[in-house]
């Protein structure tokens, strides 16, 4: 156990605030004991800290989850399962997937993170989410120390959620996660607007997993910040989800809003063109700005506290409130 360790390169936001007690863990033997030794006193569970803006200290004990290691625990000739440590690395996941032509994961390349957080937040880009190559998952309850496999219906997953963000939230730890992918007739999903114009443009009509992951890895470099380079949390806000009548009531006013179908009778609202049409692309304030290709990432522009990220997302909040009447949720988790 570390104490009154600086939590800087522990978030992607790259915010300097102070764990007063820092526990890592690199194997379940190592979970059950930390857990034991806290004797059900509060915790914060922290993996590769890309969804998180700290705001302030860390009073309660920190893990952090560093359990490794990846196998395959069986398979057919179609598909293959794989169990994978949660303090692994997302994207060595992704790219050991394909470089076995193992599909269904390509199209999540380049997301930050670990791997037991993938489910927390059901991650997703590009037309796939975790929940579509999702087995299972398990860990262990923090107050009775029990341990628990969810199966992929238990995990009530939805758009960037799970029951590890409603009723589980800070009640579990994540220490494996079991994925499904295909060997052979791979499902390849390139119904994205930016995928099907990157094949048309490179004339592939039959794209194989490494086409997909090449022209994902290309839009996310061209439009996210690299958060070893920028700090930031990738999407900021959720898009909202909005009925037909509330839609017809905003294209009357907003010719141009963008929005995509989302089911027979709700819709998604673009939170980045929201954002943008506030004109937060060109505002900056206490270091904190939005980043200029994608207004749905918050940036720290140099020395940016957490309470100044977080006031300049609720800025961003009252602001879209006001002009559009849509109120954004916030996708990142403010602690
Ligand atoms: N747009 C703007 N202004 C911008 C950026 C985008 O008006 O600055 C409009 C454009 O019309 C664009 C549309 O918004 O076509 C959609 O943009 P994009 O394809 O970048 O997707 P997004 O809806 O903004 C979501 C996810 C991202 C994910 C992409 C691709 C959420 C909250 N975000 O963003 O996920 O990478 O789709 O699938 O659903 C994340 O969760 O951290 C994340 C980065």
């Amino acid at each position: 156990m570390k104490k009154n360790i600086s939590l800087k390169s522990y978030n992607s936001f790259g915010v300097d605030v102070i764990s007063r007690e820092f526990h890592e863990v690199s194997s379940e033997e190592e979970v059950i004991k930390t857990l034991k030794s806290l004797k059900n006193k509060k915790v914060f569970i922290l993996g590769g800290g890309t969804n998180i803006l700290f705001t302030d200290n860390v009073q309660i004990p920190v893990i952090n989850v560093k359990i490794k290691g990846m196998k395959i625990i069986s398979e057919n000739n179609n598909y293959v399962s794989i169990s994978i440590g949660a303090g692994e690395i997302w994207d060595d996941f992704v790219k050991w997937a394909i470089s076995k032509n193992f599909g269904g994961a390509e199209n999540l390349i380049s997301i930050p993170g670990f791997v037991g957080g993938a489910p927390i937040q059901n991650i997703g880009a590009y037309g796939v989410e975790i929940k579509d190559i999702f087995v299972s998952c398990s860990g262990y309850f923090l107050d009775t120390i029990e341990k628990k496999k969810f199966e992929l219906n238990d995990c009530q997953f939805s758009y960037r959620s799970s029951i590890f963000k409603k009723s589980l939230r800070n009640k579990f730890i994540i220490t494996e996660v079991v994925l499904q992918l295909s060997k052979t007739n791979h499902k390849i999903s390139k119904s994205y607007k930016s995928i099907n114009d990157a094949l048309n443009k490179k004339k592939i009509h039959n794209p194989t997993i490494k086409d997909i992951a090449r022209i994902v890895s290309k839009i996310r470099e061209n439009k996210l910040p690299n958060p070893s380079l920028i700090g930031n949390s990738g999407s900021f806000f959720k898009n909202p989800i909005v009925s037909i009548e509330l839609l017809n009531k905003l294209k009357q006013k907003f010719s141009k809003l963008v929005y995509f179908k989302e089911s027979v009778s709700k819709y998604k609202l673009s939170a980045a063109w929201l954002i943008e049409n506030c004109n937060f692309k060109n505002i900056e304030e206490k270091n904190v700005g939005v980043y200029k290709d994608q207004a749905l990432v918050i940036i720290n522009l140099g020395n940016a506290t957490g309470k100044d990220i977080l006031l300049f997302s609720e800025k961003i909040k009252s602001t879209v409130l006001e002009k559009f009447d849509i109120l954004l949720e916030e996708e990142v988790n403010i602690i």
